[in-house]
């Protein structure tokens, strides 16, 4: 019993409150801002000139995290704003990189909060699955599913993302396989291929 308390003692963390601001769908106060722009995208679209094309005029942000991290121990949770910014590259919907976890087996929720998008999942033995993201739908990412948010709308798509702190990111195969599904948008219409 006195271990179980001295060894609460030592891992105890003072609670703490933080902010988003909700016009501007950003956390007010984060640890750690990710910002990742077209030149950061290399690999990951399929129309690779296009994606140059986008980078000469500007290399404009496609989308930005800002994170809440807390010590990657068991037990704690960490959380991020992701806004993700509208557009195409070619008729490819912008997109995260996507990532499986570190620790495989650890999930992720995505509460949607504004735009309109789409999570895209994929496992290592070829499964694949996508998820409809739009304000108040909260997408349970479970363990071992590689996940990557796709822009399908006109303005940012912003979620609140919590996950287990320990989790980590593994781009894995992302870069040199992708995943089995893209998003087009195609005179406006949405398609998957
Ligand atoms: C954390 C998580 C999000 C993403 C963020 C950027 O586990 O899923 O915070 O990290 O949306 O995506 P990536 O890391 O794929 O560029
Ligand atoms: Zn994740």
């Amino acid at each position: 019993m006195s271990t179980q308390v001295g060894k609460v003692a030592a891992e105890l963390m003072a609670p703490f409150t933080t902010g988003i601001d909700l016009e501007r769908a950003e956390l007010v106060t984060p640890c750690h801002r990710v910002v990742r722009r077209a030149s950061d995208m290399r690999g990951h679209y399929a129309d690779a000139e296009a994606l140059e094309v986008l980078i000469a005029k500007g290399d404009p942000v496609h989308y930005e995290v800002f994170e809440i991290l807390t010590p990657e121990t068991r037990g704690n949770l960490s959380y991020c704003i992701s806004k993700l910014y509208p557009g195409v590259v070619g008729e490819e919907c912008f997109m995260t990189k996507g990532h499986y976890h570190t620790v495989a087996q650890t999930a992720e929720l995505y509460l949607a909060l504004r735009g309109e998008g789409i999570m895209l999942m994929k496992t290592a033995e070829g499964k694949v699955d996508t998820q409809k993201m739009v304000r108040g739908n909260m997408v349970y990412v479970p363990g071992y599913w590689a996940h990557r948010s796709i822009n399908t709308g006109t303005e940012p798509l912003v979620s609140l993302c919590i996950y287990p702190a320990e989790a980590g990111h593994n781009y894995g195969d992302i870069e040199t396989q992708g995943f089995p599904r893209r998003i087009y948008k195609r005179d406006g219409q949405i398609v998957m291929a």
